[in-house]
């Protein structure tokens, strides 16, 4: 039988069609939920009720696997194409076109700067490099062999007790000096760190050098009269920070947002995302990457490496990634930045290994069918170790970039009317309520 054509739908069926209709077969009811950019808000299922009393449906969702937390105009990722654009720029072109200190204007205002603004955006922060000197004695506080993310999260927590204006969250003239302190003041308290596990004098900055040149200086200079950076090396950090700078709702944006939520100072706040970028799941991994091509010491012990993987025993670290279930447009960019590098310091000995495990991983069934592709920290480490940075200090190295999207990620956050403190809800699962049992009368029934 030939089938009815279906009437064209009246204009006001649109928003009627923009709805998800949910029966609740407890009871029988249907309800109609909008929905808005592919979402339907979480708050519109506490109206499905068994009866008065009921709490409302909630939705359970650990680690946000399905749930948008924001709405963002900051940074888009389309993790089945590779896709990864800066407030609509493809991040290939900023790579190549673009600076570091240039795009993170872009990334904090929404557009890229006229000449004046650069100029005036680039003073602020090159003028800003200093710490205090009491901040110098509370990094010289710890110990010679201290991790130095660890120094790098504490430093950034004491900045709050200089600054105690930056309290004011709700002023855009605070916030924005505290964003410029933030930016300026995050190489320092790297390089320090760094000189620090090394057993060498600080150096202070040099505010004529460009923000990378500064910071090679502060961690290379030792008895010249005149510090000139390397080009190579100066250029290729500059491409990996602008790589870093965002990547919308991280494990660590997600720490700076949640805390931020609750109004405190932005270096309390960044200091909790700097503490989550630092696992070997997040911005540790890199650090992890360049432990596994050690451990794996050959090139011919790779087939053997993959098969423990498979096996459950370990990951490969470097590869995967909650969003890109493609190749990581970022990991792209830096093996070309790698061979550019390698040109100058010459080729890690663990390249070969690493584009072995590359190799092999992507033919295999494995990894092929868990969309396991090497993500940003895949080739990272390589390139830092060629340039002389120890292992312990790569996920410092993130953070510098990365203080760029925390911060922006904050602002906008702070001025988004839907925002309110970050509270998630959970389904409890303990005892029900029962009375106390003295001391004496407890049976040692359970492990302690
Ligand atoms: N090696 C081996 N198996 C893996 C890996 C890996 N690197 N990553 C994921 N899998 C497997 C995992 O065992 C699971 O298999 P099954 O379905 O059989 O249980 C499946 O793939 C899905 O993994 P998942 O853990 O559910 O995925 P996730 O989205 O929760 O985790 C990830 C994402 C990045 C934490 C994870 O891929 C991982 O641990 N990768 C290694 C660490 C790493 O490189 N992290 C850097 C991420 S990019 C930069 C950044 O975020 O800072």
């Amino acid at each position: 039988m030939a089938s009815q054509p279906t009437p064209a739908p009246a204009a006001n069926d649109n928003a009627a069609r923009e709805t998800l209709s949910i029966t609740d077969n407890r009871t029988g009811k249907t309800y109609q939920v909008p929905i808005r950019d592919g979402t339907i808000r979480a708050m519109d299922l506490r109206q499905i009720k068994t009866d008065a009393e009921d709490f409302g449906l909630m939705t359970y969702d650990p680690a946000f696997m399905n749930t948008a937390s924001t709405r963002s105009s900051i940074t888009f990722i389309d993790g089945d194409k590779g896709i990864l654009r800066y407030r609509g720029y493809p991040i290939e072109q900023l790579a190549e076109k673009s600076n570091f200190l240039e795009t993170a204007y872009l990334i904090l205002y929404g557009e890229l700067p006229t000449e004046a603004q650069y100029k005036d955006w680039e003073y602020k922060i090159l003028h800003r490099t200093f710490l205090h000197e009491n901040i110098k004695m509370v990094m010289q506080a710890f110990r010679y062999d201290a991790h130095p993310m660890g120094m790098f999260i504490s430093t950034v927590a004491a900045l709050s007790t200089y600054y105690p204006e930056s309290a004011q969250v709700g002023d855009p003239e605070v916030r924005f000096k505290q964003i410029t302190r933030l930016i300026a003041k995050v190489p320092t308290i790297a390089a320090f760190s760094y000189r620090h596990i090394r057993g060498l004098p600080y150096v202070y900055p040099d505010n004529d050098l460009s923000y990378t040149g500064n910071f090679l200086r502060m961690l290379d200079m030792m008895t010249q009269v005149k510090y000139e950076p390397d080009p190579v090396k100066a250029h290729a950090l500059d491409v990996l920070f602008i790589l870093h700078a965002d990547h919308e709702q991280n494990c660590g944006t997600n720490a700076m947002r949640a805390i931020g939520s609750s109004q405190v100072d932005p270096y309390s706040a960044m200091a909790g995302a700097a503490a989550a970028l630092y696992g070997p799941l997040h911005g540790g991994a890199n650090e992890e990457v360049l432990k596994m091509l050690t451990q794996i010491e050959h090139v011919k012990n790779v087939p053997a490496f993959i098969e423990k993987v498979k096996k459950g025993e370990g990951r490969l670290m470097g590869f995967g990634h909650r969003v890109y279930k493609n190749y990581d447009p970022r990991a792209k960019i830096i093996k070309r930045t790698a061979d550019q590098v390698f040109q100058t310091t010459g080729v890690n000995p663990l390249l070969e290994i690493a584009l072995e495990l590359e190799r092999i991983a992507l033919q295999d069934d494995y990894f092929v069918s868990r969309k396991l592709y090497p993500n940003v920290d895949f080739y990272s480490g390589l390139i830092y170790q060629a340039m002389g940075f120890p292992v312990a200090f790569f996920p410092v190295l993130f953070a510098i970039p990365r203080t760029v999207g925390w911060l922006a990620q904050w602002v906008e956050m702070l001025n988004d009317a839907d925002q309110k403190i970050a509270r998630p809800r959970q389904i409890y699962t303990g005892y029900a309520e029962r009375a106390y049992v003295p001391l004496y009368a407890r049976a040692n029934s359970h492990a302690a």
